[in-house]
């Protein structure tokens, strides 16, 4: 496994590699990471890793600067997981001027985790169209646990005609149902036991959905209110067409549950699908 810093020494590694499949991380890596690996792979002359915390998708009051970085683990994992190349710039080498160019996803930067995260999305999408620029991959592998970015970066790649395939991947859980994120670290064990209880009402309201239910609102609330009760802050917790995130129509068939929620200090997100 190659580890490279600069632009320059992984545009001369990946020069003679036919076939490079990509998939962009912040570190931190566990078990949901190291299957977007594991979907990469097979498809892959040559798998490569980026870790690059993106300041420029945090908020000036979220976690950067507590974003955990555990480098030499991480790069542990990654050569038991056979990567190829590990792409790891520093802040300078991916921001060496002030980003005036950004990429602007118009309609799903402002809605769900966006509206609670300004900004956020366009951090993301232009860090991401950067790094495709640097390692010039085929096809690059996205977890639905983020949903929302997932479909971001893939109107991104229509829209934008990108040569990229992407390509998405199931969300990893543990055992009791919590999907697995880096920011899991930051909850006390009493949160931790309590944190499942997000992906256990989403669980919940694709059964009341399954059912035949059409009140959508009346899900949604009485969820949101059931995390409450529970001493969660709910932002949102919203049933939406799965093409594009907007709210749908009784008779619409290919859904999508989407929840964020603070537990204590830590914010997470979940979802699930729901096919009718
Ligand atoms: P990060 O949170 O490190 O996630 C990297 C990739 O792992 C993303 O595609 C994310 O959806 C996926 N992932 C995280 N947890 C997962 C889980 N439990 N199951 C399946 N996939 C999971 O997402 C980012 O970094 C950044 O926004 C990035 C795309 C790298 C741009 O900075």
């Amino acid at each position: 496994m190659d580890i490279v810093t600069s632009v320059t020494a992984l545009r001369e590694r990946l020069q003679r590699e036919p076939n490079n499949v990509f998939v962009p991380t912040m570190g931190n890596l566990h078990e949901g990471h190291i299957n977007l690996i594991g979907i990469a792979k097979p498809k892959a002359a040559c798998t490569v890793v980026s870790i690059f915390v993106n300041r420029l998708q945090f908020g000036p009051k979220e976690d950067f600067e507590r974003y955990p970085r555990t480098f030499r683990n991480d790069c542990d994992k990654l050569r038991s997981a056979g990567v190829d190349v590990v792409f790891a710039p520093d802040e300078k080498e991916i921001y060496p001027e002030p980003q005036t160019f950004v990429v602007e996803p118009s309609d799903l930067q402002h809605i769900l985790d966006g509206a609670f995260r300004p900004g956020h999305f366009r951090g993301v999408a232009t860090v991401v169209l950067k790094l495709f620029n640097m390692v010039m991959p085929h096809a690059a592998i996205f977890g639905k646990k983020d949903y929302q970015q997932y479909l971001v970066l893939r109107d991104m790649v229509r829209q934008l005609a990108l040569p990229v395939e992407i390509i998405p991947a199931e969300t990893v859980r543990a055992a009791d149902g919590l999907a697995l994120s880096s920011r899991n670290g930051y909850l006390s064990p009493a949160e931790r036991a309590e944190a499942p209880r997000l992906y256990s009402l989403l669980t919940d309201a694709k059964q009341r959905l399954a059912k035949g239910e059409r009140n959508f609102q009346r899900i949604e609330l009485e969820a949101m209110s059931q995390l409450a009760q529970h001493g969660w802050a709910p932002q949102y917790l919203s049933v939406r067409r799965r093409a594009d995130l907007q709210v749908p129509a009784p008779e619409e068939r290919e859904l999508v549950v989407l929840a964020a929620a603070y537990l204590g200090k830590t914010r997470l997100i979940d979802n699930i699908e729901v096919t009718l």
